[in-house]
Formats: C-alpha cells, structure tokens, sequence
C-alpha cells in the first residue's frame, strides 16, 4: 500500500475551496499527493453561456459531443489551470494533466451515457515519475476510450480508479455533506462495503452520492485502505478527513476493517 493521498474536490468555485488548498500544501510537503478536480457546476455553467442543453440521468452527466467539448475546454483548460496556478502561488510544485496524457488513465464507454467513460486501469509508471519529482498531479477527468474517443469520466470514478491503481491507503471525495445520512437521517461515520450496497439497494444513498459511494468501494479493495467522504466547507476538511475519525463517513471494505484502529499517518 502507498502512502500517497488521493484527493478529490469539487468543480465548485475555488474561493470555497481556498482553504482545503492551504491545508492540502502543507500535506504535499509531507506525502505524495494526486489532486483530482470535477467540474460539474463550472461546466453547466458554460453550458448555459453557450447554449449547449445539459441531461442527468441516476447523478451521471449524458454526454454529447458539444457537450464533451465544453467538458473537456471547462476541466483541463479553466479549472485545471485555475487548480495549479492556486496551489503554485502557495509554493507547491504542481503539474496538471488529463487522463488523456501520457495514456495515464485506462478508460472504457459507459453504455448509454454518450461520451463517457469509467476507469479500469492506470499507468502507473507515468504518475510515478511525477510523485517521485516531487509534483502534485493535478488531474482533469477526461480519457480515451477503448476506441480511443476522448471522454468525460466521473471525477469520483476517476480519483477511485488512480486510488486503485496505486494502491492509495488514503482517498477523500471532498463534496457539499458532511457524510452519508442513513433512513433516520443520522450521519454514518463507518461503512464497510456490503453496508453501503444495502443503502443503494434500499434508496437511501441516491443521486450523486451513488457514483461516489461505488467509486469508494472501488478504492477500497486493498486491505487496510480507507475512502473518506467529507464536507470540504470545514476550515480544517483535509486535516480533519485525514485524521479525526468523527469527521465524514469511512468507507472500508469489511466491517472489521471499519472497526481497526487506524494505521499509522
Ligand atoms: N444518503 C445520503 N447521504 C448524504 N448525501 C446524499 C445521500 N443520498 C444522496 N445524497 C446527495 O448526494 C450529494 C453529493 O453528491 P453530488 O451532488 O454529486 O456532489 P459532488 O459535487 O461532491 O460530487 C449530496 O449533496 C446529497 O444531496
Ligand atoms: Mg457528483
């Protein structure tokens, strides 16, 4: 398992998010970190500037291909660079890239969802150089197709599969809850796998929160990992994600996983 954090944030306005960016410098200067950025309401946002209709269906973006150009023009050119200017003006070393660079992300079509796709692998070697350089990566969720077609992919989908892929002992999925609620609406703080496919099953995990829960599922499958769900509007998210365990929801693979104490930061 690698020491290396996973980091996922929204594609909200950066201001909200200026100080999960603080706090994630000075993580950097301690452990490798992947930055992974949606886009979600910047995209809709541009959408509407230029007239491109948008449709959801079950929390996924349908993708067009004016729709995935917006897409792609949104996440790699406005808020990737947005990202890495932000995090060099706090002295952090930071390179962005797509899964479309150096073929990183492995990616395959999502039936019925147009232009998107779902990750199945990485390449490894290529992150590796970057971490070992002492970069952050900062990665828009866009990669090519089986066919080789360029796609969108769930930012969520996207930091689970470089989780996966590298073996991450740590993944936050930074979003607008402070975790998952159950039927009585009170906040879970552990959740072993077979538990949140229960909470799908019955509806009480919908909407958004379904791509989320299955990508940290996903990225849970190394023992003694964990995925954490957390509410990026605390002023102490990350530290707090990283390290308070009454803070968002854990995700773990087993229930006994849930239940260990927390390994060493
Ligand atoms: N059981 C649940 N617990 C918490 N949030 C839930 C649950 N089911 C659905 N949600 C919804 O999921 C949303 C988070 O997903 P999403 O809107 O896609 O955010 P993000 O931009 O962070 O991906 C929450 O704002 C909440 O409305
Ligand atoms: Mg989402």
């Amino acid at each position: 398992m690698s020491e290396v954090l996973v980091l996922k944030l929204g594609g909200t306005t950066l201001a909200d998010q200026a100080h999960v960016l603080d706090e994630l410098a000075a993580v950097a200067r301690k452990r490798p970190v992947v930055l992974v950025h949606g886009g979600g309401k910047r995209i809709t946002e541009w959408l509407e500037r230029l007239g491109v209709p948008s449709r959801f269906q079950d929390g996924l973006r349908v993708t067009d291909q004016a729709a995935l150009d917006v897409a792609a023009a949104v996440l790699r050119g406005v808020v990737n660079s947005e990202l890495v200017s932000d995090l060099r003006d706090r002295g952090v070393d930071a390179v962005g890239l797509s899964g479309v660079d150096g073929g990183f992300m492995v990616a395959e079509r999502v039936p019925n969802l147009g232009l998107v796709a779902h990750v199945v692998g990485i390449r490894r070697d290529f992150i590796d150089t970057l971490l070992v350089a002492g970069q952050v990566a900062v990665v828009a969720p866009l990669a090519r197709d089986e066919q080789g077609i360029v796609c969108n992919v769930n930012a969520d989908d996207a930091a689970a599969g470089i989780a996966a892929g590298l073996g991450a002992r740590q993944l936050v999925l930074m979003t607008d809850v402070d975790g998952i609620r159950d039927a009585s609406g009170r906040k879970i703080a552990t959740m072993a796998a077979d538990e949140a496919e229960k909470l799908i099953a019955e509806g009480v995990i919908k909407g958004g929160m379904v791509p989320k829960i299955r990508a940290a599922l996903q990225a849970v499958g190394w023992p003694g990992s964990e995925a954490v769900i957390a509410d990026s509007s605390d002023p102490h998210a990350l530290s707090r994600a990283l390290d308070d365990p009454d803070f968002g929801t854990r995700i773990t693979a087993t229930r006994e996983a849930a239940e260990a104490p927390a390994g060493p930061a």
